[in-house]
C-alpha cells in the first residue's frame, strides 16, 4: 500500500511538472486529489485497515496529498508567471522610441514646388519674400503703376472688379493687409464699379498681377529694397494657355546705381538655377506701362541647347528658335517712383528693376506639361508624377 501511494505521488508529481496549461493542471488536480481519486479512496479507507498499518499508511497518504497540493500550487504559479512573461514580452512598448512615421501625407503640388525653387534662388541672392493682398485697390494695381486713366487694362473686360460691400472686410480689406500703409492718394472716391464709368483708384478688384506690391513695399520701407512676391493673380481669360487664376512671382530691386545689366545678371542666375548651368538669357524690347525700358526675357532652349533642332529636326519646344520666353521685366519707370517719392524714392537718385514670371509657365517648360489646366484640375495622376 505504501509503495502504491509512493507511486501515485511520483507519477502525479511528474505529470504536474510537465503540465502545459492552467486547464491541464486543473484536470490533474481533479484526477489526483478529487473525490473519486485513488488517493482520496485510500485516505477514506484507512479506518478499515489493520491497526498496526493505519499510522504508516495514513502518514504516507497525507504526505503524498500535501506534496501533490504543493506541486500543483508551484506549477500553477509557474504557469501564471510564464503567461505573464509571454504577454509582457509580446506587448512590450518602448516609450522612448520615436513614434512610427505617419503614412506619406502627400507632397507639395508642382506649382508650390516651383514657387519654392524660385524663392530659394532669390533668397540666395539676398531677396526677401513679401506677400500682398489678393483683393486690391485699383490704385495699386493700375494707377500707381502708371496705367493712365482709360488704359484698356483697367476695364472690366480684363479684370474682376469686386463690390467692396460683398467681402468679409476683416479678412480681405486691402487697407488692413499687413502690407498696407494708408496712402493719401487713396482718399479719392471710387466710381461705384460701374462698367460705363472709368474705374477710380478706390475701386476694388482681384489683383491682375503681383506688381501692386512694388508700390506697397516701397511705401513700407525706404531703399535699398530687394523683394520677391509670390501670389495668385486673376484675369478674365480661359483657354489651354490661360486660366482665370494663375500664379506669379514678382521681383523688385531698388537702389542707387542699378542698371539693366544687373537685371540681366540676376535673371541669368535664375535661368541657370532652374533650367541648367549652360543656359543663357537674352532681353528683347517690349512694353509695360510701369517699366522703361521694358523687356521680355528669353532663356536659351534646354531641349536643343539653343540650336533650334534636335536630331536634324526642328525642336518642337522652342519651335526652332533656340530661345524660350520666360518672363517680362524692365527698369522701374520714374513715374512709378513719383508715386512713392514721399517714402524716400526720389526718381532722380534711385533706380530699380522689376520682373514678373508665371510660375505655371516655368513649371510647364521645365517638366514638359502640355496643358495649363492640368495644374488646377486636381487629378492625382498628374499630381503624383511630381512627388
Ligand atoms: N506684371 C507684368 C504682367 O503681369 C509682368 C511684369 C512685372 C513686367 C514686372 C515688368 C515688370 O504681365
Amino acid at each position: 500500500m505504501i509503495e502504491r501511494i509512493e507511486q501515485i505521488r511520483a507519477d502525479g508529481q511528474a505529470a504536474i511538472e510537465s503540465a502545459g496549461s492552467a486547464d491541464a493542471l486543473e484536470a490533474l488536480r481533479v484526477e489526483l486529489l478529487g473525490r473519486s481519486s485513488e488517493l482520496t479512496a485510500i485516505l477514506r479507507g484507512i479506518g478499515e485497515l489493520p491497526g498496526e498499518q493505519r499510522g504508516a499508511v495514513g502518514g504516507a497518504a497525507n504526505r503524498a496529498q500535501k506534496q501533490l497540493e504543493q506541486a500543483l500550487t508551484e506549477r500553477r504559479e509557474e504557469l501564471v508567471g510564464d503567461e505573464l512573461d509571454r504577454r509582457l514580452a509580446g506587448e512590450q512598448v518602448d516609450v522612448t522610441l520615436p513614434g512610427s512615421p505617419l503614412p506619406a501625407p502627400g507632397s507639395l503640388h508642382l506649382v508650390n514646388q516651383t514657387r519654392r525653387e524660385i524663392e530659394d534662388v532669390f533668397c540666395g541672392l539676398g531677396y526677401r519674400v513679401a506677400e500682398g493682398p489678393e483683393i486690391e485697390h485699383d490704385y495699386y494695381n493700375f494707377t500707381a503703376l502708371n496705367h493712365p486713366p482709360g488704359h484698356p487694362a483697367r476695364m472690366v473686360q480684363d479684370t474682376f472688379y469686386v463690390d467692396p460691400a460683398s467681402v468679409d472686410s476683416a479678412r480681405w480689406d486691402p487697407d488692413r493687409h499687413p502690407a498696407s500703409r494708408p496712402s493719401a492718394r487713396l482718399g479719392q472716391e471710387r466710381s461705384e464699379a460701374r462698367p460705363n464709368l472709368p474705374p477710380g483708384p478706390r475701386d476694388v478688384l482681384l489683383h491682375t498681377h503681383t506688381s501692386p506690391m512694388q508700390v506697397r513695399s516701397m511705401e513700407l520701407a525706404p531703399p535699398p529694397l530687394r523683394i520677391i512676391v509670390p501670389g495668385s493673380v486673376y484675369r478674365r481669360d480661359n483657354d489651354a494657355t490661360h486660366t482665370p487664376m494663375f500664379s506669379q512671382v514678382e521681383g523688385l530691386a531698388v537702389d542707387e546705381g542699378i542698371s539693366l545689366a544687373d537685371l540681366q545678371g540676376t535673371l541669368l542666375e535664375l535661368a541657370r538655377a532652374i533650367f541648367g548651368p549652360d543656359r543663357e538669357v537674352r532681353l528683347r524690347p517690349h512694353y509695360f506701362p510701369f517699366t522703361e525700358p521694358s523687356v521680355e526675357v528669353d532663356v536659351s532652349c534646354f531641349a536643343c541647347g539653343g540650336t533650334g533642332s534636335v536630331g536634324g529636326r526642328r525642336d518642337p519646344l522652342c519651335k526652332g528658335a533656340g530661345w524660350i520666353e520666360i518672363l517680362g521685366a524692365g527698369m522701374i519707370d520714374p513715374n512709378v517712383f513719383g508715386f512713392v517719392r514721399e517714402f524716400g524714392y526720389d526718381p532722380e537718385t534711385v533706380q530699380g528693376f522689376a520682373f514678373g514670371m508665371g510660375i505655371e509657365r516655368i513649371a510647364m517648360l521645365k517638366h514638359a506639361v502640355p496643358d495649363l489646366r492640368l495644374f488646377f484640375e486636381g487629378d492625382l495622376r498628374f499630381a503624383r508624377q511630381f512627388r
